[in-house]
C-alpha cells in the first residue's frame, strides 16, 4: 500500500517513526510525470531499503522566467498508481505553498558547480536544485538517496551539497535508462513530436562518436568535444547548446583524456531542451559505475 502524504510534518513523523523501529529510509527525489528512468531508481531503493519514499514536486525555484515550470506535465494521480506497482510505501507530495510558505530569503547557491554546462543556459537553476533537494532532506532526515547519472552535473552538486553542508544522507548515483534507439528517457521527451523524437537520438549518437575518438587515441578534450559537436550540428532539428569533456568528478576543464571523464551534451529539439552524458575512460570505454 503506497500512502500520500502531502505535508513535512507529516512525513518527518512517519520517517522518525521507521527510524525509531529500526528501519532504514531510501528516498527519489522526483518532479513527477514518471517513466522507467525514475521507476529504475524507485526499484533499486526498493531492493536496499526498508522504506521507500519518493517525493514529487515541480520545484519552481529551478526554473528560469522563459522555462516551461508552467507547462511541465502534472501527473500526480498516474505517478502514485506507477509507485504503487512498484511497491513504494510513501509519496511525498508536497504544494508549492508548503514547500515555500513564503519568499525565500535564506537559499543555497551551488558556487561554481552552478554557473558551468547546463548552469550556463539555465543561470540559478542548481541553487534552486539545491535548495529544495536541502528542503526535501530536511523532510526525511537520515536516508539514502537515490539519482540517475543522465543529470550527471545534478549529481555532483547534490555530492557536494551533502559533503558540504554535513547532511545525515547517503546519495546513490544509478544508471541512465535509454530507449532502445539510445534516447534517454526524460519527461522532456513528451513535448517531442515523431519527427523530433526521431531526431532526439542526435545526442546519444555524439556521445558514441566522443566515445570513437577518444578510442581512436584522441586524447585532446577541445577535439572531442568538436566531434560530438558537429554531429549535433549535423541534425536539422537539433540545436546545440553545448558538447563538453570534463573531469567526472569535479567538471571541471581537463588538458588531457587522462582520467575518468564525462562526455556531457545538450541541444534544443523543438521545444525541449534536452541533455545526456557518458562517463568515459581514457581508452574511450563507457563506464557504468555503481
Ligand atoms: P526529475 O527530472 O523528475 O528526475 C528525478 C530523478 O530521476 C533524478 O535523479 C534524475 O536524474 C532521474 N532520472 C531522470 N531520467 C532518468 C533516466 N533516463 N535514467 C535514470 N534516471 C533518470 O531531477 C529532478 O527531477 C529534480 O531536479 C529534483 C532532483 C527532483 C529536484 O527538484
Amino acid at each position: 500500500m503506497t500512502t500520500l502524504i502531502h505535508h513535512i510534518a507529516e512525513v518527518r513523523d512517519a520517517l522518525d517513526q521507521e527510524r525509531a523501529n529500526g528501519r532504514t529510509i531510501g528516498f527519489v527525489p522526483t518532479m513527477g510525470a514518471l517513466h522507467s528512468g525514475h521507476l529504475s531508481l524507485i526499484e533499486r531503493t526498493r531492493a536496499e531499503c526498508d522504506v521507500v519514499v519518493v517525493s514529487v514536486f515541480v520545484n519552481p525555484l529551478q526554473f528560469g522566467p522563459s522555462e516551461d515550470f508552467s507547462k511541465y506535465p502534472r501527473t500526480l494521480e498516474e505517478d502514485t498508481k506507477l509507485c504503487e506497482e512498484v511497491k513504494a510505501d510513501i509519496v511525498f507530495a508536497p504544494s508549492v505553498d508548503e514547500m515555500y510558505p513564503a519568499e525565500p530569503l535564506v537559499t543555497l547557491s551551488a558556487g561554481r558547480l552552478g554557473t558551468i554546462l547546463c548552469g550556463h543556459t539555465r543561470p540559478g537553476h542548481f541553487d534552486g536544485v539545491a535548495t529544495v533537494v536541502a528542503k526535501l532532506f530536511n523532510a526525511t532526515g537520515r536516508c539514502r538517496a537515490y539519482f540517475g547519472r543522465k543529470d550527471a552535473q545534478q549529481l555532483v552538486v547534490i555530492k557536494a551539497l551533502v559533503r558540504d553542508l554535513g547532511m545525515p544522507v547517503e546519495v546513490i548515483g544509478c544508471d541512465t535508462v535509454r530507449e532502445p534507439d539510445g534516447v534517454a528517457m526524460s519527461s522532456r521527451n513528451r513535448y517531442l513530436n515523431g519527427e523530433e523524437r526521431t531526431a532526439a537520438s542526435v545526442l546519444y549518437r555524439a556521445l558514441n562518436d566522443g566515445l570513437d575518438a577518444i578510442k581512436a587515441g584522441n586524447a585532446d578534450p577541445v577535439q572531442v568535444a568538436s566531434a560530438m559537436a558537429g554531429t549535433i550540428s549535423s541534425e536539422p532539428l537539433a540545436r546545440l547548446d553545448y558538447a563538453a569533456c570534463v573531469d567526472a568528478e569535479d567538471l571541471q576543464q581537463v588538458t588531457a583524456v587522462e582520467k575518468t571523464v564525462l562526455l556531457a551534451v545538450a541541444a534544443w529539439i523543438g521545444s525541449a531542451r534536452l541533455i545526456d552524458n557518458v562517463t568515459a575512460t581514457p581508452q574511450g570505454a563507457a563506464i557504468q559505475e555503481v
